[in-house]
This record gives C-alpha cells, structure tokens and sequence, in this order.
C-alpha cells in the first residue's frame, strides 16, 4: 500500500507530532510551568526560577497583559508539550539597543517542556513563525538568541532556516548571545518550496 493511501486518522497509531498549536498561556498553566522550568534539560539554558513564586513572579504580568511579551503553551494534540514566547524587540529598548536590530524585528524564545519530545524544536519553531510571528503583516523579521554553548538550540534553529547574525554580550546575562536571524522573505520563500515538496 502506497503512504499516500492513508488517509487522516485512519490508522490511531499514526500520529502527526509535526503539527502544533499555541494557546495563549493561563494562569491555571503556571504550576505545569514550574515543572518545566526545573526539568534539568530545560534549568541548564533558561532562566533560573526554583520556586512557584518566582514563576508566578516572571511570568502573571504577561498572562495579565501588563508586558508585551506574548505567552504560548505549545500543544500537540491536545498535550501541553513546551512553552514559546514572542515579542517586539523595540518593546525592550536596551536590548533593542544592543542588538542594533530592525525596529520591526520579533523575538522568540522556546523549550520543549516534556523530555519526550525532544527532536520536536525546529518543526514547532517553524510553525510558530508561520502561525503566530509572520502572521504579524508588520514584522519583517524574527531573531532568536541562545547562549553560544548551547549547540543543541543553534543547530535546532538553523534546521528551522535562521542563520547566524551576531554575537552579543547584553550587560547582566551570564553568557554571550548567538545571534541568528530569519527574515519574513526568508520565511516566505522556503515556506513555498516546502509546500510544493509536500504537494
Ligand atoms: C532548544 C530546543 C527547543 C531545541 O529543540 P530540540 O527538539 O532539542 O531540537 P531539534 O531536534 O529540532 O534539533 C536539535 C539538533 O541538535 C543536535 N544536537 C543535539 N545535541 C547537540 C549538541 N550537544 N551539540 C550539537 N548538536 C546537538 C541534534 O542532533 C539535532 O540536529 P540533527 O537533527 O541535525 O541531528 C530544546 O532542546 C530545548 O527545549 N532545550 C532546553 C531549553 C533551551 O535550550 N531553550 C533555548 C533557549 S534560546
């Protein structure tokens, strides 16, 4: 039997982990957050937050919309899998200042919360791009900072089609930032080969 005569959902064993969504994040999503956060893959390159305090510290102003970062749990299926956020960098003008970026330009960060669906980064970065970053008609391009050891980020993010723009030392952060970049045209146009490969 040809793949192509597998429809949708016939099979309940066959599973399209490529598919993701992004809810906007809830107040109800921060002790999950917490786990998260704490999982050794996740601690060693994000933001230390031990408690459940600090959680709702970092992240109840955005899910109350008193900062501009935008909050997404990722879901596949209807699984939390991992956490996304999206932002104006010109909202952070230091940053914005020493990224020396495009005044249209997104900022996204990531983790794959669950261990399990580690391998998943760079087709759920790409999807976000297409749902939720360029779906923004304003924004020209998007950048996305790991530290420079974080290899397994740098390599996940250029199978998502960034490449390598700087590298940026910002005052207070425990490590250089490198700096990768994809641009909305870049997007665009890699976006349509692979739809025509996919038919
Ligand atoms: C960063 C993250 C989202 C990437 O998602 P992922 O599912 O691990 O990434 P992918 O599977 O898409 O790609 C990882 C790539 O790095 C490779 N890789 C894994 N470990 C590596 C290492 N130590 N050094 C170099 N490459 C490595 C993988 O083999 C894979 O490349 P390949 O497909 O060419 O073999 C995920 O690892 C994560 O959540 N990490 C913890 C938090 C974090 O670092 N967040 C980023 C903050 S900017």
């Amino acid at each position: 039997m040809k793949a192509d005569q597998f429809g949708p959902n016939q099979d309940p064993m066959v599973v399209n982990w490529n598919r993701f969504y992004f809810r906007p994040m809830k107040l109800d999503d921060l002790p999950l957050m917490h786990r998260w956060v704490n999982a050794p893959h996740v601690r060693e390159w994000w933001d230390a937050l031990p408690t459940i305090e600090a959680v709702v510290a970092e992240y109840a102003p955005r899910i109350l919309g008193k900062e501009p970062t935008r909050s997404f749990v990722v879901e596949a299926g209807s699984r939390p899998v991992g956490y996304v956020q999206s932002y104006r960098i010109a909202d952070y003008q230091d940053y914005a200042k020493h990224l020396g970026c495009d005044e249209c330009a997104a900022g996204v960060d990531l983790f794959v919360g669950e261990a399990e669906f580690l391998g998943s980064g760079s087709a759920l970065l790409r999807e976000f791009l297409g749902t939720v970053v360029f779906a923004d008609q304003w924004l020209t391009e998007c950048l996305v900072g790991p530290e420079i050891e974080n290899h397994r980020a740098i390599r996940s993010y250029q199978k998502a089609g960034f490449s390598y723009w700087k590298t940026v030392q910002i005052p207070g952060e425990r490590a250089p930032e490198h700096v990768m970049r994809i641009t909305r045209r870049e997007f665009e146009s890699t976006n349509e080969v692979s739809r025509s490969i996919r038919g």
